[in-house]
């Protein structure tokens, strides 16, 4: 290839990347996309191919490389250039007005422009950017020194991985990550249906995702960020300024449209704003706890300056939490398809944030016990990022005489389940009571089978939740495996069911037949087997009868599987009604092993493999396809659990420093092809 292709080729790379970059912020940031997203697969499509083909152009910031990493063992701590300071806070209006008069009165009464701006209930984060290029991400840590999260913070969308025209040479930005509701509540959906316990509140969350080792996991999580901060002052005069220029540079900045943001010069102003964001906060997509009010010009923040702890130049007004108060009707007890017993408050009717409330989640024993309900107890109740309100504490004042203090709502937690009068247990360590019949517990048993027929599981047509409790309670369902004993004649005389139904029932079992084997796992329900740890288990070992003799070891030794999840595995399959049902399954013509691929071996492993450079023989899709067959990972980055590279001709020079500094092997595509072939 002539020099000068190449560079046509290099800057066709180039090209790509900008309109990519270009238009994941028109989508992300702007919500004002020029191409669809089908255009935009297409885009993406071609810069991957050329980046395949000529490795020499590698970019670690490429649009392409947004769903992560491989996994890091720690977080590198790092010093901030600019301590990240907090602020000064008060739940009181009258506060703020006299934090005003102060801030006037330290400017000598000097006009003062204020600017209003929501405060974003997530992580603080500080990004640096040099020539444009995102360097580096850090979290606040204790103020003065930061944690390195720049890999998980690239899988952001809404963060620019390369700033667009204009924006400074060297540019640090701070502002919050959080978790939209929507992706939130996602998020506990996927968990709850592997059996895993369900996030509290998604600024948590926010922050456990941030923490993950493995950016390709964080990738998932689709976080958000919001900045608040420009730390370039030459680049504005005005805080509203350089918010707006960011905006422009590529990150995602409150706009004065969306009255997300504004100024005003008297109080009046900055208390319709307060007002304005304390009644409509709920309908934003993601939580705020308060309103930050700053000064504007930076030339009077620098005059009035800082505390040891906080700016003088902003406050945070934060919003009391909506609490009201009502009456605990009584406690009811769920059991869900584990077993897991969860007392649910049923309470008088009650209007809070805008939505009638009757019920409110207890959780366990413990939370009982914690708040130290009493029966017939007035209790408050509070709305966060949840979609059940929470029980947070007991009105005490409203018991009245004759309320015995020593009784709780404790003494009438059951004993014995109330679907099927089995006696409870609770497990040294777990803060759940348990009902033991899994066999026969009748919500037990259609909860097993509801998981089973789900989207994500087998997909059935044509069946719903309530028709499975209408069969489990006819006798007619006891197991995922009695679906494919159905017959017309059998389901016909239930209510609601005609021909129709049920052909349309009976067509959905049928095709459920073809539904992978990693699905057909899923569906089983085992204990933190998810769908993404499904996948794991049937690519790797490929078979339910490979996953049956695995013993603990080759369990946790399979990427991603800890012991928590071996061991849950193990006890599932040393149940024997667990293995009849398996057995059952197989019978009926279910998917229990991977298709087999023709002349596969398992001769690499396991082992990471890193693809890199222009092969003689075969193209890169090629030699990833081979790795595969034969057992390996492809990996798209050297660390140092990469195996070893498959290196071609214009290796990346990136790569090969990286692979040559941490010792990993490089093989040329023929002593691979030996390697696969012996
Ligand atoms: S300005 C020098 N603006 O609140 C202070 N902070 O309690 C710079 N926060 O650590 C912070 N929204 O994580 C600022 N619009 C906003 C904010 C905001 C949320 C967070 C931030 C900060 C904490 C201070």
């Amino acid at each position: 290839m002539s020099k000068n292709t190449s560079k046509n080729i290099g800057e066709r790379i180039e090209g790509l990347r900008a309109d990519l970059h270009d238009h994941n912020h028109r989508y992300y940031n702007l919500a004002d996309p020029i191409i669809s997203d089908k255009e935009f697969d297409v885009l993406m499509k071609v810069l991957e191919k050329l980046e395949q083909s000529h490795p020499e152009f590698d970019d670690d910031l490429s649009p392409t490389k947004r769903p992560g990493g491989d996994p890091v063992d720690g977080f590198e701590k790092v010093e901030h250039t600019t301590p990240m300071l907090s602020l000064a806070n008060t739940y009181d209006q009258e506060e703020v007005e006299q934090w005003m008069t102060r801030v006037g009165k330290g400017l000598e009464g000097e006009e003062v422009v204020y600017v209003m701006e929501l405060k974003y209930d997530g992580v603080a984060i500080s990004l640096q950017y040099e020539n444009g290029r995102l360097i580096r991400a850090l979290t606040r840590g204790d103020g003065s020194e930061g944690e390195d999260i720049t890999a998980n913070v690239k899988t952001i969308r809404t963060i620019p991985l390369l700033l667009q025209k204009g924006a400074p040479q060297k540019l640090e930005i701070r502002g919050e990550i959080f978790y939209p509701f929507e992706a939130f509540n996602e998020l506990n959906e996927l968990r709850e249906e592997s059996g895993e316990t369900q996030f509290a509140n998604p600024r948590n969350t926010a922050s456990g995702s941030l923490k993950l080792q493995d950016s390709r996991e964080v990738a998932k999580r689709k976080l958000d960020c919001m900045m608040y901060n420009v730390l370039a002052k030459g680049e504005a005069q005005t805080h509203s300024e350089a918010v707006s220029k960011a905006g422009l540079w590529g990150f995602r900045v409150p706009h004065n449209s969306e009255n997300m943001i504004s100024t005003s010069r008297d109080a009046q102003g900055v208390m319709a704003f307060i007002k304005f964001w304390d009644k409509s906060r709920r309908e934003l997509p993601f939580a705020i706890d308060g309103v930050v009010i700053k000064v504007d010009k930076y030339d009077q923040q620098e005059r009035l300056g800082l505390t040891s702890k906080s700016p003088r130049w902003a406050i945070s007004y934060k919003f009391e939490t909506e609490r009201v108060r009502t009456k605990l009707k009584e406690i009811t007890y769920q059991v869900g398809r584990t077993g897991a017993v969860t007392p649910v408050a049923n309470l008088e009717l009650v209007q809070l944030g805008g939505t009638a409330v009757k019920r409110a989640t207890l959780h366990n024993a413990d939370q009982i016990s914690r708040l130290g309900l009493i029966p017939g107890d007035y209790v408050y109740i509070e709305k966060g990022g949840e979609i059940i309100p929470k029980i947070v504490g007991v009105d005490e004042s409203m018991r009245g005489v004759g309320v015995d203090l020593f009784s709780s709502a404790l003494d009438s937690f059951p004993t014995n389940c109330l679907e099927c009068g089995a006696e409870l247990v609770r497990e040294e360590g777990e803060a759940a009571h348990y009902c033991p019949n899994a066999e026969s517990c009748p919500p037990q048993v259609s909860g097993r089978i509801v998981h089973f027929i789900s989207r994500k599981s087998m997909n059935i047509n044509g069946l719903g939740a309530e028709t499975v409790i209408q069969l489990v309670e006819a006798g007619l369902l006891v197991d995922p495996g009695s679906l494919y004993d159905l017959r017309a004649e059998d389901i016909l005389p239930l209510d609601r069911m005609a021909d129709i139904s049920v052909k349309k029932l009976l067509k959905g079992i049928e095709d459920s037949r073809e539904i992978p084997f990693e699905r057909v796992l899923f569906g089983l329900g085992i204990r933190y087997v998810g769908e993404t740890v499904a996948k794991k288990l049937a690519r790797s070992l490929g078979s339910m009868r490979a996953i049956m003799s695995a013993d603990k070891e080759a369990l946790v030794e399979i990427d991603e599987i800890g012991e928590r999840i071996a061991e849950s595995l193990i006890n599932y399959l040393s149940q024997p009604r667990h293995l009849q049902l398996i057995e059952k399954l197989e019978k009926a013509g279910l998917q229990f092993h991977v298709e087999e691929i023709e002349g596969a071996t398992d001769t690499l492993d396991g082992a990471a493999i890193v693809v890199s450079g222009v092969f003689e023989h075969h193209d890169r899709s090629e030699i990833k396809k081979l790795i595969e067959k034969h057992g390996g990972k492809v990996s798209s980055t050297i660390s140092k659990k990469t195996a070893f590279v498959v290196a071609g001709d214009k290796m990346g020079p990136s790569k090969k420093e990286k692979a040559e500094k941490l010792g990993v092997e490089m093989l040329s595509e023929d002593e691979f092809l030996a390697k696969i072939s012996g």
